[in-house]
């Protein structure tokens, strides 16, 4: 756990990035040497504690040869200077570039999930390593750019604007995010008051002008979620529209919509899914990417969670059953730990919501709802893995669980609920 400091300068026009990161770490163990991941770009200075630290590169490491050894439990601070131009990254996850992208307005926005973190700054790229940001983007007039967290500060000078935002709760670095282009901060006044979080959303000017109907239920779906699991864990909320993104993400307090989804009949349960992973994956994360159902498992389940809220149980118990018979014809692999290819697979975000519903009928809504409130009070703003959550899950119950868990989980068969 430490800090970020991304103080960057962009230039859309020139396609060219420049800045310092600086990384505040503590050594968990005695380093004569030790790696970042970091791809593309001239690294033009790099410091140790404020010495300068000679350093090598091979394909995403950067290794780094501090002057002195620095002794296990030792803070210290990290600092790299670099320059050049940006470029998505192919992850073995997923077959769309991730990182830094562009998009059909010329806007550039970062989807990182899960290791294209290191295509835009240096940092251990791995989601059990989370950390606190300040981000320093500064661009030129009449440009905008946000970042994750709070706008805490606007600096203009010689036609150029720095604004500064602040993650104050420790985020994973694949959900580290900056979206810059001419784009509108539209503030959502009446959602705001519904959810007791100020919402915001990052629009291109004409959809700003009319914004997509479903978006303005944003402030009920935080209060539905925050009943439900407990309370919004970061400061303000919302979502920014990219073009040439078929997808979205769920980059802490500014998840990232592909505009596709704006008129599709999809796009409020879409709302939902990338709002519960605030709880599920931004707040709680996964130690490690093999037990990834614990974010998409959570946040299809939020949107059958949100089905039987707005049309009654019915509505539910009808999506579970059919969900749980077309895997049971099908011969896809459980969801519990899934090869890197298969992170986004059907089976993780499907069956893996099946985990939860199927628990839930086991030990009760009274159990089932307490559990997920005690995960994510317990495990919010660190690391959960499996065990941690079938633990709560036990503890909360007093049933024995192992059976449920390894059926749905890790079973080929797909049990009946
Ligand atoms: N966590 C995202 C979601 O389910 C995944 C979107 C797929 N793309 C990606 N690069 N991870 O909302
Ligand atoms: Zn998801």
């Amino acid at each position: 756990m430490g800090h970020y400091t991304l103080d960057l300068f962009f230039d859309p026009e020139a396609d060219f990035l420049s800045g310092v990161v600086t990384v505040d770490a503590a050594a968990t163990a005695d380093l004569d040497t030790f790696n970042l991941d970091f791809v593309g770009f001239e690294i033009t200075d790099l410091t140790v504690d404020g010495t300068a630290a000679p350093f090598t590169r091979t394909g995403r490491e950067l290794s780094i040869d501090p002057a002195a050894l620095i002794p296990s439990g030792e803070g210290f601070t990290i600092a790299v200077e670099y320059a050049g131009t940006p470029a998505p990254i192919t992850s073995e996850a997923i077959p769309v570039e991730m990182g830094w992208r562009t998009g059909t307005g010329g806007e550039r926005y970062v989807v990182a999930e899960p290791d294209a973190a290191s295509s835009w700054f240096p940092s251990n790229d791995h989601p059990s390593d989370k950390a606190t940001y300040t981000f320093r983007i500064t661009v030129p007039d009449p440009t905008m750019a946000v970042a994750n967290g709070l706008l805490v500060d606007t600096i203009t000078d010689l036609g150029a604007t720095t604004r500064v935002y602040e993650m104050a709760q420790p985020m994973p670095t694949y959900l580290a995010t900056v979206v810059i282009g001419s784009f509108e901060i539209v503030d959502d006044p009446n959602g705001s008051a519904v959810a007791g979080v100020p919402i915001r959303n990052v629009l291109p000017p004409l959809v700003a002008a009319s914004p997509p109907a479903g978006l303005e239920l944003q402030g009920e779906m935080i209060d539905f979620m925050s009943d439900t699991f407990g309370p919004f864990p970061f400061d303000v909320y919302g979502i920014a529209v990219v073009g040439n993104f078929p997808a979205a993400l769920e980059n802490s307090t500014l998840s990232i919509f592909g505009d596709g989804f704006l008129d599709s009949p999809i796009f409020e349960f879409v709302l939902v899914h990338e709002l519960a992973h605030q709880w599920f994956g931004d707040s709680v994360t996964p130690a490690d990417w093999g037990d990834i159902w614990l974010n998409e498992g959570f946040a299809t389940y939020t949107e059958w969670l949100w089905l039987e809220h707005r049309e009654g149980p019915a509505a539910l118990a009808a999506i579970a059953q059919g969900t749980r018979d077309v895997f049971a014809e099908s011969p896809l692999p459980p969801p519990g730990s899934p090869a890197p290819a298969e992170l986004f697979a059907g089976t993780v975000y499907q069956r893996g919501a099946l985990v939860l519903h199927a628990l839930r009928l086991e030990i009760g809504d009274d159990a089932f709802f307490e559990t997920l409130q005690t995960y994510a009070a317990r495990f919010g703003g660190g690391n959960a893995t499996t065990a941690d959550f079938v633990a709560v899950a036990e503890e909360v119950s007093g049933a024995e669980l192992d059976e449920l868990f390894g059926a749905w989980l890790y079973g080929d068969e797909v049990p009946e609920l």
